[in-house]
């Protein structure tokens, strides 16, 4: 090999869907990444996947691209209930692994793939993009040099007013875990969650309704007909969390609201300052006066393709990931207790 030549980092994909064309179009772009292999059960969605990214090898069964394609690294692309198995299946073949988020259907789940991970010295590492987002890392900036003071309180939001995803099994619960609280409310808290320093989960409070995605409608919206009759996961999650020596977090998150509040942002509160992250507004007394001040310049960086070209950069050895299996767990482990604590009626221990 000359010198100066990089070796390309050969990389296969476990479900070539919505997501993993996005993944496909970074990698794409990138000159020390070969998309080498791809699997999915469906043989129609596959070999539009091949022709749009001319990939040389595609499989209907992702254990049998792991046996025959040597591979150093796998982006887990599948429904939620498929996260795990391949994960731990790609790891032990030798690859590190991106996995989308979340980072599997439970906790339980998780840790086996962290211990994988573990056990064969490989990366894995979650597909959370909001963590890359030039604002979020402003405000983790402001935390780390103590901007908030000690921070009490985080707000967390990622509603829709009418955003039944129309496309794949985001309906279904024995194939998602859950609806937006598992679908866009893990956004929203994991950015929420690693930019005040990613505190250990102690406790959860939740509360679940379903009272429209399981009804036909003919409301207009923009994404119309969804399977309301698979439909068997939440519209509306709120929950509180508790955690060791950290803030209180309280997430909405909703697939199905009535109200103009939509999007996703959260809010913190912190002893001696505050802040907003959708306008990276910072609130804090200064000279005798209370101020709002926001940055002049906040670096404006694409959290998906940074994402992904920090995932290879971790492959290569470059750099740490700053998106750990840990940080997946423990947002999985809040989510796990909203789940229990609203089927439970009452405030559930983390462990
Ligand atoms: N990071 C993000 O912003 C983001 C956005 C969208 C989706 N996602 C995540 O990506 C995952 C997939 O979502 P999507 O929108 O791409 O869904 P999708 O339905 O478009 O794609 C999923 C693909 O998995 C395939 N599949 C199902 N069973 C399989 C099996 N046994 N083996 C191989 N392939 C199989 C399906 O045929 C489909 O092509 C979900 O976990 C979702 O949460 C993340």
């Amino acid at each position: 090999m000359a010198k100066d030549s990089v070796k390309k980092l050969r990389v296969g994909f476990v479900g070539a869907g919505g997501i993993a064309g996005t993944h496909a179009n970074n990698y794409q772009n990138m000159p020390d990444v070969e998309i080498v292999a791809a699997s999915d059960v469906s043989e129609k969605g596959l070999k539009a996947f091949q022709e749009k990214y001319k990939v040389p090898q595609v499989f209907t069964d992702w254990k049998q691209m792991l046996k025959e394609c040597e591979l150093d690294a796998v982006s887990v692309c599948t429904p939620n209930f498929l996260h795990c198995e391949p994960t731990i299946g790609a790891l032990n073949a030798g690859c590190h692994v991106l996995c989308e988020k979340p980072l599997a259907m439970s906790a339980a789940e998780g840790r086996r793939m962290l211990a994988a991970a573990k056990k064969n010295k490989k990366q894995l590492v979650i597909a959370f993009q909001f963590r890359f987002d030039g604002k979020t890392q402003a405000l983790r900036r402001a935390y780390d040099e103590g901007f908030f003071g000690k921070v009490l309180y985080v707000r967390v939001k990622a509603i829709r007013r009418r955003g039944i995803p129309n496309w794949g099994v985001f309906g279904r619960k024995e194939l998602q875990g859950g609806g937006p609280l598992i679908d866009i409310g893990v956004h929203a808290l994991e950015m929420a969650h690693y930019a005040v320093g990613a505190p250990q989960p102690q406790s959860a409070l939740g509360f679940t309704w379903t009272y429209l995605g399981n009804k036909p409608s003919n409301t207009a919206c923009s994404w119309p007909n969804w399977d309301w009759k698979t439909y068997t996961v939440e519209d509306l999650a709120v929950g509180t969390i508790r955690t060791k020596n950290g803030p209180v977090f309280h997430l909405e998150s909703a697939f199905v609201a009535h109200t103009d509040q939509e999007g996703m942002d959260f809010t913190i509160f912190g002893e001696k300052g505050g802040a907003q992250w959708s306008t990276t507004s910072l609130y804090h007394d200064h000279a005798g006066m209370m101020v709002n001040s926001t940055p002049a310049f906040v670096a404006k960086r694409d959290g998906f393709v940074h994402k992904m070209r920090h995932f290879v950069d971790v492959c290569q050895g470059k750099c740490k990931t700053e998106a750990p299996a840990e940080h997946g767990l423990m947002v999985q482990q809040m989510l796990d207790g909203i789940y229990a604590s609203a089927k439970q009626g009452k405030e559930v221990k983390i462990k």
